[in-house]
């Protein structure tokens, strides 16, 4: 009998990880499937329950549920409980354990853009607080970069991020100054929902942008923000968020299965779903 996974999320009838996880399995020849479930907010905690009941091998959690669901869970890793958030849930023979793969899935994704680790000598400027930013600020801080830098409209969200999940040494900046500052960075990430819809404003003004700074945003639809076309014009070298979520779902493949998934095939998947040009760099 095949080894049940899937997502909790609500509403998911946008998802692509079915496809993207079924696919993987399939190469792989493992009897995995992986399906979605639309879950009310009141129907969370019976929905997890299931997951023992049925023998799931484990799940992913999305929108609205990433916080909600730490209360039902047996276990939660340190990073997902530093995150504040589990997007992956795996069933530890009977034991429901919650972890967090977003932030090292997004890490992965800017170390494959540099072709080079993380390392002492990097400048990380990250704008936004929301739940993404607190994951990716989590695993930026984790790789001992020289400094992650959290601006934001709401400071104080900043603030609480940085508390969380950032060392002393790192710093919360006013928007203005980031944009002031922003020659001073070699990886300067979008991680607001700023350009999404055809007119939001930037996110951040990249008048002093530095050529050849890497510049990230973790929206993947549209394929290439604004914000992105005009960072590659003034010679950055960009990312989208597809990278992101092809390395947080094979993160929580590896999980459940033990096994590393074939990554450029999950990629080529999320791509042509969200109708994009496959070489963004
Ligand atoms: P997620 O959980 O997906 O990361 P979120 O919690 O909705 O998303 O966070 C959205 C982010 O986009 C926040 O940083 C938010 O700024 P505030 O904390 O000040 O709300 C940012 N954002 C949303 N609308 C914005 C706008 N019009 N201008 C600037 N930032 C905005």
């Amino acid at each position: 009998m095949a080894q049940l996974t899937g997502l909790l999320g609500y509403p998911v009838h946008h998802s692509v990880s079915p496809q993207m996880q079924n696919a993987a399995f399939n190469e792989q020849g493992l009897s995995f499937e992986y399906e979605k479930f639309n879950v009310p907010p009141e129907q969370l905690q019976q929905a997890v329950e299931a997951l023992k009941t049925f023998h799931y091998k484990g799940c992913n959690v999305t929108i609205p549920h990433k916080t909600a669901v730490m209360p039902f869970l047996d276990e939660i890793s340190e990073e997902a409980r530093r995150i504040g958030a589990v997007n992956t849930i795996v069933n530890e023979n009977g034991v429901l354990v919650g972890y967090n793969t977003d932030g090292a899935g997004f890490v992965k994704g800017v170390e494959r853009l540099m072709n080079r680790r993380i390392s002492s000598q990097d400048t990380i400027l990250v704008i936004g607080a929301g739940g993404a930013s607190r994951a990716i600020c989590y695993a930026l801080a984790n790789k001992n970069p020289k400094v992650v830098a959290i601006a934001n409209r709401t400071e104080a969200k900043a603030t609480q991020i940085a508390n969380d999940c950032l060392r002393e040494s790192d710093v919360v900046l006013s928007l203005q100054q980031a944009e002031e500052q922003l020659a001073s960075f070699g990886i300067v990430i979008n991680t607001t929902s700023m350009g999404m819809n055809e007119d939001d404003p930037l996110p951040l003004s990249l008048t002093h942008l530095n050529e050849g700074t890497y510049v990230i945003d973790i929206i993947y639809n549209p394929f290439q923000t604004k914000w992105l076309t005009l960072a590659k014009e003034k010679g950055a070298i960009i990312d989208n968020g597809v990278a992101m979520l092809v390395f947080q779902g094979a993160l929580a493949f590896t999980k459940w299965t033990g096994k590393e998934p074939n990554v450029s095939l999950m990629e080529q998947i999320v791509v042509k779903s969200v109708g994009g040009n496959y070489v963004i760099r």
